[in-house]
């Protein structure tokens, strides 16, 4: 659907902020936005793996247009920074950057468990800080799950240790950044920016396209795979939904898009329906208010 030859260089004059850029999803989002003409940002906590990042884009696309944005978004300070130093117009944001664990220990930089203060808070904290650079028009994409499903949010104990299984607790981290998306859409109700959702299905490396420096997937594993085809796909095929969402006529604010097929595990992006819980006003609200709690940073969108 984002094949660069059937879309040359329409992107022309966007610059587009991707989190967690490096690897995976993030990166073909990069890859194929930067083919596309947009002007990337490539938004990463390792400036190494965002510079071999950069030269698999290039080796693609030599005329691309990019940028390291070094950010942890498991890290405050580093946000702060980054936000500090971005300095320029940004048209849309993929928040893209994603961390699941097991270890019921892990956590940020400032404290929080490291799923919900990674996926969620880190990019609460970020957007609110980089609102002054924000288009008049720009488009907010955050990247959830079909995970998003399996725990309720629960605002008031955002940032406290977690019980129950750990896909649980990533699925909480998902939901809440969808929660905050759909609510940010609505504050921007009275004006021409707007926020979404979308989820890139079941997507894995081996079945993606190789990229020198990335998810190398041993020939033997990358040929077995192959039985997997019919049910999920690539992480090159997984961004599609999210460049969409990014960048379609089409997309509006307060959309979810995701694969169309089966199960939303695959296949070209379509509207897909998210939990009742993750679009509720109520639960956005409160949530906006325990994350501005949780961060100690103040966002008026
Ligand atoms: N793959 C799927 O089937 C699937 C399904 C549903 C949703 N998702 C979501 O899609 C997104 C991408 O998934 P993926 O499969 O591409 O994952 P991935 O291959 O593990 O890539 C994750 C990316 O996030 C970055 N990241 C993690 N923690 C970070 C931090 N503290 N600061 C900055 N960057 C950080 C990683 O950077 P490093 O290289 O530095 O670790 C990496 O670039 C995630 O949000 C994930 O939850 C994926």
């Amino acid at each position: 659907m984002d094949a660069p030859s059937l879309q040359p260089h329409d992107l022309d004059g966007r610059t587009i902020l991707v989190t967690g850029a490096n690897a995976g999803i993030g990166y073909w989002c990069a890859e194929r936005l930067a083919v596309r003409g947009a002007r990337v940002l490539l938004g990463c906590r390792s400036t190494d793996r965002a510079r071999t990042a950069v030269g698999a884009i290039v080796a693609r696309a030599p005329d691309a247009d990019l940028r390291i944005l070094p950010v942890d978004l498991g890290s405050l300070a580093s946000i702060a920074r980054a936000s500090a130093d971005i300095g320029e117009r940004v048209d849309a944001v993929i928040c893209n950057a994603g961390v699941k664990t097991a270890r019921r220990e892990a956590r940020t930089n400032d404290g929080p468990d490291l799923m919900v203060g990674t996926n969620f808070l880190g990019h609460f904290a970020l957007l609110a800080q980089i609102m002054p650079h924000l288009a008049d028009d720009a488009r907010v994409v955050a990247v959830g799950s079909l995970a998003h499903r399996f725990a309720r949010i629960e605002p008031a104990r955002l940032a406290a240790p977690w019980r129950g299984a750990s896909l649980r607790q990533y699925g909480r981290s998902k939901a809440a950044l969808m929660s905050f998306a759909f609510e940010l859409d609505r504050r921007w109700a009275d004006s021409a920016r707007s926020a979404m959702c979308a989820h890139p299905g079941y997507a894995v490396d081996p079945l993606t396209e190789p990229r020198s420096g990335l998810a190398e997937v041993p020939a033997p594993l990358r040929a077995l795979a192959v039985l997997s085809r019919p049910f999920v796909q690539g992480k090159d095929d997984g961004a599609a939904p999210l460049i969409h969402a990014a960048t379609a006529a089409e997309a509006m604010g307060g959309d979810y898009w995701g694969p169309g097929g089966m199960l939303e595990f695959r296949g070209a992006p379509a509207r897909v329906t998210a939990s009742d819980e993750v679009r509720s006003p109520t639960i956005g609200a409160e949530l906006w208010a325990a994350a501005e709690s949780a961060t100690g940073i103040r966002f008026s969108a």
